[in-house]
Formats: structure tokens, C-alpha cells, sequence
């Protein structure tokens, strides 16, 4: 009988921690992932720990100077920008904002930074 219960408590467990985040859930978003290559952490790991990854960068960048970093905001931008709108925003395709609108997360970071690429898709060919 006993057995039974704990049994029943670690199956509970399991169930809480598969039931996480908004994060952790595949999604079907038609997202425009933009130029392609490999991200800077698996995708899949990326989805949960993305901003965790973009905060410490910021703390690093602002309090101790160093720039140029694995995790560095404008990296993203130039890869995931789209690959005609050259921008992580604009639309619901787009990739920042298209998932953010999904997950109705608020995303204000590009009040600052630039949502655009720097070098436009057509340029670099
Ligand atoms: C060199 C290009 C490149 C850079 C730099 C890059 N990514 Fe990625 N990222 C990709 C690609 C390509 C994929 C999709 C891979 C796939 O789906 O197989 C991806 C996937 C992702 C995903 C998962 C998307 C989904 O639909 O689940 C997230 C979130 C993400 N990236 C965020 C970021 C963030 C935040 C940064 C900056 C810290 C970043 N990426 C930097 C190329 C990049
Ligand atoms: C009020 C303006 C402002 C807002 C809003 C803001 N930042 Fe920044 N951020 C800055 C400034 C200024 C710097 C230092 C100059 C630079 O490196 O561009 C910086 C630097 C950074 C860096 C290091 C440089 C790089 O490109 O990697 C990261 C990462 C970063 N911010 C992430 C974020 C994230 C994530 C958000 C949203 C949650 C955000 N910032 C919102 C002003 C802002
Ligand atoms: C596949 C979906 C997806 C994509 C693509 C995505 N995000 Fe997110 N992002 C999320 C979710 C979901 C959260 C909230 C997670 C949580 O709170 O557990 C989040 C949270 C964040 C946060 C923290 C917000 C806060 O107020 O704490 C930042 C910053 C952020 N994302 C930046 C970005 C940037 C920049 C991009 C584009 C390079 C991006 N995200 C692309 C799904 C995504």
C-alpha cells in the first residue's frame, strides 16, 4: 500500500514537470527562422533558455565591458531576421515577434535595439 503512494507521488512529479513552460511545448508557428545556419545552442534548448542566455549577456556586456560573445543580441538579429524583411519583427511570421504574439509574452528590447540586419539578404550574394 505504501508503495503504491509513492508511487503515485513520483507520477505526479512527472506530470508537473512535462506541464512547465509555454517554452518547452512544440509549436506550429509558420515562423520565419531567417538566414539559416546553426544556432548558437540547440533549437530546442534554445526555445526554453534563450532568455536566460540574452540577460546574463547583457550583464556581462553592461557591467564588465566585454562585447562580441556567443550570446550577443545583434548575433541573433542577423540570423533570425527575415529572409526578405531583413527584421525579427513586423509581423506575425516574423521571428521574434511571431512567437512572442503567440506565447503573448511582451518582448521590449527592440525599443533600443535594432530589429533589423545589418547587411540585407541581397547584398551579401
Ligand atoms: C548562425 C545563425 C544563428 C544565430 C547567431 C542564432 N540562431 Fe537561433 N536558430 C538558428 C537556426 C537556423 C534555427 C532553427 C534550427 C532548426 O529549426 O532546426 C534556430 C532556432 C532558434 C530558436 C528555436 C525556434 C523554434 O521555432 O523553436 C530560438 C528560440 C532561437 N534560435 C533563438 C536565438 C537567439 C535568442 C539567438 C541569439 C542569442 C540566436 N537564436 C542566434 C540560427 C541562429
Ligand atoms: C532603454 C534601452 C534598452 C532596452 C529597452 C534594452 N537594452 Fe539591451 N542594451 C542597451 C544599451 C545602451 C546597450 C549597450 C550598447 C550596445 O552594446 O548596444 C545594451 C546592450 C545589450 C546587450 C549586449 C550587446 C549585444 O548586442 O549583445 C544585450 C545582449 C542586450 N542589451 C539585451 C537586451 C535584451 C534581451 C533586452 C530586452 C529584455 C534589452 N537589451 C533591452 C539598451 C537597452
Ligand atoms: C519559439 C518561440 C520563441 C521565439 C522564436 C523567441 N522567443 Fe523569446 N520567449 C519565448 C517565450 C515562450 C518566453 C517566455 C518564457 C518564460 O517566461 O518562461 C520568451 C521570453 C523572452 C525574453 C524574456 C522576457 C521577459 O520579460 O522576461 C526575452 C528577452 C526574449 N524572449 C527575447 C527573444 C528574442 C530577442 C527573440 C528573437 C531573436 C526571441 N525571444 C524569440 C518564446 C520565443
Amino acid at each position: 500500500m505504501k508503495m503504491a503512494i509513492r508511487l503515485t507521488a513520483i507520477l505526479f512529479s512527472v506530470m508537473i514537470a512535462a506541464t512547465a513552460s509555454a517554452a518547452d511545448k512544440p509549436h506550429s508557428i509558420p515562423l520565419d527562422i531567417g538566414k539559416g545556419g546553426k544556432c548558437v545552442e540547440e533549437p530546442m534548448e534554445m526555445r526554453k533558455i534563450h532568455m536566460n542566455l540574452l540577460k546574463h549577456q547583457r550583464d556581462e556586456t553592461m557591467h564588465k565591458g566585454i562585447r562580441g560573445q556567443k550570446h550577443s543580441l545583434a548575433d541573433c538579429v542577423e540570423c533570425h531576421a527575415g529572409k526578405e524583411t531583413n527584421n525579427v519583427l513586423g509581423s506575425d511570421k516574423a521571428f521574434c515577434q511571431g512567437c512572442h504574439t503567440y506565447a503573448a509574452v511582451k518582448l521590449d528590447c527592440f525599443e533600443c535595439h535594432t530589429s533589423k540586419r545589418k547587411v540585407p539578404a541581397e547584398a551579401r550574394k
